[in-house]
């Protein structure tokens, strides 16, 4: 079965892009975007909680999509400095980043919490972007496949539908270093969640999900990244902080 699955190109701006900063790329990628008629993908931008607001009235109209980058995984209550996914949406969110390894490395995030948090998101209408990825110790110990597979069966809650939910594969020693695993290495991996997902969900929810990379990409690698068979888009971050550059990782 193929199935033709529309490229996903999104912006992860971390802790960056602060007030006029972080307005100004949203201009400049609203204006690019409002230049064209048709666009063959989706742009996703995931600025920092204190933008979504803001960014969202800036790329109104230029069909750039807006989303955040975690959320919490309870509705509503007694959860000081957090955001629930009712909260994002109601803010004009489309989207949440969940597990992203910074989250989990610095926020002791398991599989289990990024399970309740995509469930938390599926709930409020969201599409969740789950993210998993091995180490480098990981990958030297011949544990990728492996642990990919562990971090499937652990994030993903029942709720997961290709229309709610997109798998971002993020080697974490390829975040924000530089270095990218080999096209063969990304594809193999891609094709391996692809068959995780067929057998957990089904084949027709399987060959409708996107599945993206994430890590170090650039306007040089996204071409051949995106050429890859399993590959329908990225989840950028530094190269995502500059309208040129995340531009022409969009048009590549
Ligand atoms: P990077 O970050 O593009 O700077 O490597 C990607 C990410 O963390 O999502």
């Amino acid at each position: 079965m193929t199935v033709s699955r529309r490229p996903l190109i999104a912006g992860n701006w971390k802790m960056n892009g602060c007030g006029e900063s972080g307005m100004d790329l949203a201009r400049q990628l609203a204006e690019r975007m409002k230049g064209r008629d048709h666009h063959p993908f989706d742009m996703l931008v995931c600025p920092p909680f204190t933008m979504l607001s803001r960014v969202g009235e800036a790329v109104a109209g230029s069909g750039i999509l807006l989303g955040a980058q975690d959320c919490h995984h309870q509705p509503a209550g007694a959860y000081t400095g957090n955001v629930s996914a009712a909260m994002l949406a109601d803010v004009g969110c489309a989207y949440v980043i969940v597990g992203h390894s910074e989250r989990r490395a610095q926020h002791g995030e398991t599989d289990a919490v990024v399970k309740a948090k995509a469930e938390a998101a599926h709930i409020a209408g969201l599409i969740a972007i789950v993210c998993i990825g091995e180490t480098e110790a990981e990958r030297n110990a011949g544990n990728t496949l492996k642990v990919i597979k562990d971090q499937l069966a652990g994030s993903l809650p029942s709720s997961m539908r290709a229309v709610n939910t997109v798998i971002a594969y993020e080697p974490v020693w390829a975040i924000g270093t530089g270095r990218t695993p080999t096209n063969d290495e990304v594809e193999q991996v891609h094709a391996c969640i692809r068959d995780r997902l067929t057998d957990d969900f089904g084949e027709a929810e399987a060959q409708a999900t996107r599945l993206l990379y994430g890590g170090s990409m650039n306007a040089e690698n996204a071409g051949e990244l995106r050429a890859l068979p399993d590959v329908d888009g990225g989840l950028v971050g530094g190269a995502g902080l500059k309208a040129e550059t995340f531009w022409a990782i969009c048009e590549a």
